[in-house]
């Protein structure tokens, strides 16, 4: 006798494997789109190519009309051939004292205003979490007010992107130079925590992550990145040598050290070289493409050494394949000087070799 094929039992595996299949496109369906969509890490980097930090320490963020960098300069960055503006934030002391450390509506609009108007001009726009004071002093009780920072942004943005180019303008960098007391094992932890709480809501944006110890070039290898992420930007960060770069600046105890001199003699160029080769190394061995996020030389120190040690450390970068952000645009280590409105012609020139 021929088998019965409409027993309830056939039907209801009948239904669930036409569940099952169903399910099994849609998830397909879901994560071809979110590759399709997803940029591509390395077109990205190519895209941010030459860039400037700006606004960290601006006055604006206590009130707008307080603050140096105006509307303009950000055509002035673009003309001046910058193609990316790192945005380094101090969010802390913008929530609430309370969880869940809501942060205020006024900096919201500013930081607003800021993406707006980078984004209008054609630069790429980093939004660069730079408590890293706080963190590194006490990782464990500011860990929740940074993993809140994250969420509110990673929601605020989620939409962000230059409407005239459906790719992603806008790119997320977990911390800056995640230090002291926030440890390379315990970064590890941080970083995944904060790049889940991104991935629910920017399943396609480009992250920035850096090794631990103040992002350098000598803690790649305690980086370890998830290998299924692969919209992922490493970044580090080159002042060395710390005498040269850092002479004068009290905050990394040479306030009375200065006269250091940078000649550009081949014993000092080949030192870049090799420090940067070990990345470029790192970058092609674990295919991930590097941003140099901060660079440059403190005012204190004799500007034609500065723009010497400037233009190698910019040229190395580029010519590794690199992008870059000088450290920075106004503050201190400027390059453009806002009193008297006009760049600081050395150091631009070193950044962005006259044609
Ligand atoms: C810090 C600045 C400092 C610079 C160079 C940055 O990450 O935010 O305060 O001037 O590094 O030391």
């Amino acid at each position: 006798m021929a088998e019965k094929t409409n027993s309830p039992q056939v039907q209801t595996s009948a239904h669930f494997r036409c569940m099952f299949f169903c399910v099994m496109i849609a998830t397909l369906t879901m994560i071809y789109t979110v590759q399709a969509k997803q940029a591509d890490a390395f077109e990205q980097n190519r895209k941010l190519g030459r860039g400037v930090n700006i606004i960290g320490y601006d006055p604006l963020w206590r009130a707008k009309e307080q603050g140096r960098f105006k509307e303009n300069h950000f055509k002035i960055i673009k003309d001046g051939g910058f193609s990316t503006v790192r945005i380094n934030l101090h969010p802390f002391r913008h929530m609430d004292k309370d969880e869940p450390y809501h942060l205020s509506s006024s900096w919201f609009e500013v930081l607003d205003w800021a993406v707006e108007n980078a984004l209008k001009n054609r630069l790429m726009v980093i939004l660069d979490m730079h408590e890293f004071n706080a963190m590194g002093a006490d990782p464990q009780s500011n860990k929740e007010k940074f993993l809140s920072f994250w969420r509110q942004v990673a929601e605020h943005f989620k939409d962000a992107s230059d409407t005239s180019d459906k790719s992603e303008n806008v790119l997320f960098e977990i911390l800056n130079e995640p230090s002291g007391k926030l440890t390379g094992e315990l970064w590890d932890k941080y970083y995944r925590e904060a790049l889940a709480i991104i991935r629910q809501t920017n399943p396609t944006r480009t992250v920035i992550i850096g090794p631990p110890s103040w992002n350098s070039v000598n803690s790649l290898n305690e980086l370890k990145l998830p290998d299924d992420d692969r919209n992922i930007i490493v970044t580090v960060h080159y002042y060395l040598p710390m005498d040269f770069t850092h002479q004068g600046a009290s905050w990394a105890g040479r306030k009375d050290k200065v006269g250091v001199e940078w000649l550009g003699t081949d014993e000092e160029k080949q030192a870049i070289v090799r420090d940067f080769k070990k990345v470029q190394d790192w970058s092609k061995k674990h295919n991930r493409p590097i941003f140099l996020g901060e660079f440059g030389a403190y005012d204190r120190g004799p500007m034609d050494s500065r723009a010497r040690y400037t233009s190698c450390a910019a040229r190395t970068a580029e010519g590794m394949g690199f992008s870059w952000a000088y450290w920075q645009f106004d503050s201190d280590f400027i390059v453009y000087d806002i009193s008297r409105d006009r760049w600081v012609e050395p150091i631009h020139n070193a950044l962005v070799p006259p044609e």
